[in-house]
Parts: C-alpha cells; sequence; structure tokens
C-alpha cells in the first residue's frame, strides 16, 4: 500500500504540475481582472491630473506666448478738425465736408496691423450721421506712429429740432461731435498674418462750432478702441 501510495504519489506530483500548470493560466484571469482593475482605476485616476497638467501647460505657454508678444490696443486720437463744406438748403439738407487729422499709433514691439479695405468713418451730431469716408489701407510697422487725414463727405435730411439744438450750442461754442469708426484690420505677429478682426474706434469730441471759415477748434477729445472677432 505504502509503495503503491508512494507510486501514486509521485505519479500524482507528476501529473499535479501539469494541471497546477493548466491551472496557472486559468489563476491568472483573476490576476489580470484585478490587474487590469488596477490600471482601470489608475487611468481613471490619472486622467483627471493628465487632463488638469494637459490644460496647466496650454496655458502656461499661451502665457509665455502672450508675455513674449505683449499686446497693447493701439491707439488713435484725433488732433485736427476743418470742414471744407457745411451748408443747409431750405429742405434741411445738411451737406458737410470735414478734414479728420487722425494719429493712430501702434505701441507693439512684436505686431504690425494692416489696415485692409472695407472700412468706414462717421462724424455724427446728436447720433445723425453728418458724412462719411474711409480709412487709408496700410501696413503699420512696430511701434510706429501713423498720421493721416481722412476726407469726410456727406448730405443727409435733418429735422429742424436738431438744426436748433446745433444753432444753439454753436452759440455756447460747446458742439458735441462723434467721430466713429469700423475698420477690419490683420495682425501679423512675427511673420504668421492673423484673420481679419474689425477694430472699432469711437471719439467724443467737443469743438467749438462747425463752420467752414477757420479751424475748428478741439476743446476735448477721448478715443475709445475695441476689436470685434
Ligand atoms: C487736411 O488737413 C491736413 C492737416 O490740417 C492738411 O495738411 C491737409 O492739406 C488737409 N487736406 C485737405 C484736402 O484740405
Amino acid at each position: 500500500m505504502a509503495a503503491d501510495e508512494q507510486r501514486n504519489h509521485p505519479g500524482d506530483l507528476e501529473a499535479a504540475p501539469r494541471p497546477s500548470a493548466f491551472l496557472v493560466p486559468h489563476s491568472r484571469p483573476p490576476k489580470r481582472n484585478r490587474s487590469c482593475f488596477c490600471k482601470c482605476r489608475r487611468r481613471t485616476i490619472l486622467s483627471p491630473i493628465a487632463f488638469i497638467v494637459a490644460v496647466a501647460a496650454t496655458f502656461g505657454i499661451l502665457y509665455l506666448t502672450l508675455c513674449l508678444i505683449d499686446p497693447n490696443d493701439p491707439k488713435y486720437s484725433v488732433n485736427r478738425l476743418s470742414m471744407s463744406a457745411f451748408s443747409v438748403d431750405k429742405d434741411l439738407n445738411v451737406k458737410a465736408a470735414f478734414n479728420v487729422t487722425v494719429t493712430a499709433t501702434n505701441p507693439n514691439k512684436r505686431i504690425g496691423i494692416y489696415y485692409v479695405d472695407g472700412s468706414e468713418v462717421n462724424m455724427l451730431y446728436a447720433g445723425t450721421r453728418l458724412c462719411s469716408g474711409e480709412f487709408p489701407v496700410f501696413y503699420q510697422g512696430h511701434r510706429i506712429t501713423t498720421v493721416m487725414a481722412l476726407m469726410l463727405n456727406g448730405q443727409v435730411k435733418v429735422g429742424s429740432e436738431l438744426l436748433n439744438a446745433l444753432q444753439e450750442q454753436q452759440r455756447t461754442g460747446m458742439v458735441p461731435v462723434s467721430f466713429e469708426g469700423r475698420v477690419p484690420i490683420k495682425v501679423k505677429i512675427g511673420a504668421l498674418k492673423i484673420w481679419k478682426v474689425t477694430a472699432r474706434l469711437n471719439c467724443d469730441l467737443v469743438v467749438n462750432s462747425l463752420s467752414v471759415s477757420n479751424q475748428i477748434s478741439i476743446k476735448t477729445s477721448t478715443c475709445k478702441f475695441r476689436l470685434k472677432l
């Protein structure tokens, strides 16, 4: 019996590794499941971290790029104003022609500005457009100040209240007018020319009078600038 047992045992022992060898793969799936479970858990834990790292890196690069580019709004001012025509006929048609001297400054050291076709500038009195013109088409390089004379022409029919208000203000020597512009521009950063955006320019002026005779004196002038993407 003992010999048989001994005989059997080695046989069992020999046979045992085989099933166990076969069992090992069988015993692996739970391990795999476990490891997959761990991996999956790790993935779900890692992915928000990876996401945050990616977002932080993106913002970091953007921030550094912006620091390097250091963008500043261009500056505009209306320096001189004169009229070559200003008349009102009996039907209350106002004919006006302005010569507006505008100074445009590009303060950027890495951004160039292309002023492109399709601009419109207007001179308004009490919300009524008296005349309009265009911005010149040109490229303004880094840290350049450009002085330009814009010629505005127009004819508009107005109400008698508007003319009465204007006459009253002409007497006091304080006539508020606004000069506004919609100017399409293309921004150039290094060699990269970026898509067209519209620059909106709005200047509130108070002048002594609207008249053809002599140069109009500008009492106050404030210009605002914003970009419409
Ligand atoms: C417009 O005004 C500017 C500056 O005062 C002047 O140099 C220019 O000759 C004027 N242009 C016209 C057509 O009157």
